[in-house]
């Protein structure tokens, strides 16, 4: 059997993971000659949370990144996480929107797409496949790792039937709380093998200590595609380390050969990099914690959920959220958690905490709970659905969700250029998922131009989701996963 490949995901999930997507490009550049040059599968250095933090955060345009990057590490392959009908963002986009946004991030040189749907429903992937695919690149298909009552090893390996069927290039199975156990991945992967040709990508996270046993677990049953990150942006909430990795394959037949001596001199600059986030680096982040086992949820969404119970003074009733958690994902069907489900969950996990169980929904659960998100992997709780419909007044859908949605790109451009911004595809794209960010990102440029020597950071407001609760609006704290 050949080596197992390893991509790199420091510049996208290895950030995001340990210091809130704040990695800005310029501390990048300095590390994409030994990157590009290590011979990794691919580098992942785009999508997830980093459009919107580095729009919202760091005043950076989304595409001049991808330009950058694209121009310091021309060898290796580029990959980005896309979220299928939602893009990058947390609600679903017509198919106009979802097939300009790929065909600008070919464009600007991406080549390896690794696609998901927070349901696991095929027909949210579906549009996206298609556009990488017309564009002539390569579309990887992702089985959201979970475990629920109805995600029976089975059932993965089914998902992985359905993403070749689907035409796609590769499968991720992608477990963005590192909550796969090393035997799982074995069984899932062994299974696969035997039932699917393309090959086969694991992506997981140490949060809780069990990301590079499981991933020795998934080469020993044949996994073709490793994703391991660099320390310190690795290990803990992030991937496991690359030299790690290494170590822990001496011997092995499928050992890969990256230079150790490129990889230390990695090292030497991320932790540079490192220390200038400190103001977004934390300990829960880097230590292996349990807890996520236990709750079996997110680390991240653990931390965030923290800070978010104690905003609305209810820290003293963190357990009793957590253990409402399950309820609420039995009640929608045991949908994985990444985002935005995870964020969903959560919110709603904490208003039956709140109000009663059912007594108040978020806008997002009862699109969920009507089928506005997609087919959940079990069906919606039929209580829960009607009253879902009762208190909304929508009716429940079973078609693909972005059937309903009418063509925008059109209207994005005359939005535009009423504002008086550039109103090609890319800005077009950008302006769909994060219109006000656009807005602000612009005038800030502007009042730079004319006053050039006021060059600030960039102060965007943190990232919160909108909810409504007997007809207040209240905003809650977000922590992307992915
Ligand atoms: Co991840």
């Amino acid at each position: 059997m050949s080596n197992v490949i390893f991509n790199n995901m420091v510049l996208r999930d290895g950030h995001q993971s340990l210091t809130a997507t704040r990695m800005r490009t310029e501390q990048m550049i300095p590390a994409l000659d030994d990157l590009d040059s290590l011979g990794f599968g691919a580098l992942e250095t785009w999508g997830g949370a980093t459009i919107d933090s580095g729009l919202r955060f760091l005043g950076e345009f989304p595409f001049d990144r991808l330009d950058a990057l694209k121009k310091g590490a021309p060898k290796t392959d580029h990959m980005m996480l896309l979220r299928g009908q939602n893009i990058v963002q947390y609600s679903n986009f017509p198919d106009d929107v979802v097939e300009a946004f790929v065909k600008c991030s070919v464009k600007h040189g991406m080549d390896i797409f690794r696609i998901f749907d927070a349901l696991n429903d095929m027909r949210n992937i579906e549009t996206a496949v298609k556009a990488v695919k017309a564009s002539g690149k390569h579309a990887q298909g992702t089985i959201c790792y979970t475990s629920s009552p109805v995600h029976t090893i089975e059932k993965f390996i089914q998902t992985g039937v359905e993403i070749e069927e689907l035409g796609c290039d590769s499968i991720c199975i992608k477990d963005m709380a590192g909550l796969i156990p090393p035997y799982i991945a074995y069984e899932i992967i062994k299974g696969l093998k035997a039932k699917v040709k393309i090959p086969i990508n694991i992506h997981t996270h140490e949060t809780a200590g069990l990301g590079a046993p499981t991933y020795y677990a998934s080469i020993e049953a044949g996994v073709d595609m490793i994703d391991t990150s660099i320390v310190p942006f690795a290990n803990g909430t992030g991937q496991p380390d690359t030299v790690r990795m290494l170590s822990l394959l001496e011997n092995h037949p499928r050992k890969p050969d990256y230079d150790l001596e490129k990889l230390k001199n990695l090292r030497t600059h991320f932790e540079k990099v490192y220390k200038e986030l400190a103001d977004f680096t934390n300990f829960s982040n880097e230590r292996v914690d349990t807890d996520a086992l236990t709750y079996q949820v997110p680390g991240g969404m653990l931390s965030n959920f923290r800070n978010q119970l104690k905003e609305q003074k209810m820290e003293d009733r963190f357990d009793e959220v957590f253990r409402e958690i399950p309820h609420v994902r039995k009640c929608l069907g045991w949908i994985p958690l990444v985002t935005p489900t995870s964020q969903i969950v959560g919110v709603q996990a904490m208003l039956n905490v709140k109000f009663g169980r059912w007594k108040n929904f978020s806008p997002q659960a009862t699109d969920i709970a009507l089928g506005y998100y997609g087919t959940t992997p079990a069906p919606v709780d039929a209580e829960v659905r009607k009253i879902a419909a009762e208190k909304s007044g929508k009716e429940p859908i079973d078609c693909r969700p972005a059937d309903l949605q009418e063509s925008r790109m059109d209207k994005l451009r005359s939005e535009l250029k009423e504002k008086g911004f550039p109103d090609d595809d890319e800005n077009c794209v950008i302006h769909a998922m994060f219109p006000q960010e656009l807005e602000k990102y612009y005038k800030k440029k502007k009042e730079a131009e004319e006053a050039p020597k006021n060059i600030s950071e960039s102060d965007g407001e943190p990232k919160r989701f909108a909810l409504t609760i007997d007809g207040q609006r209240h905003d809650v704290l977000v922590e992307e996963l992915n």
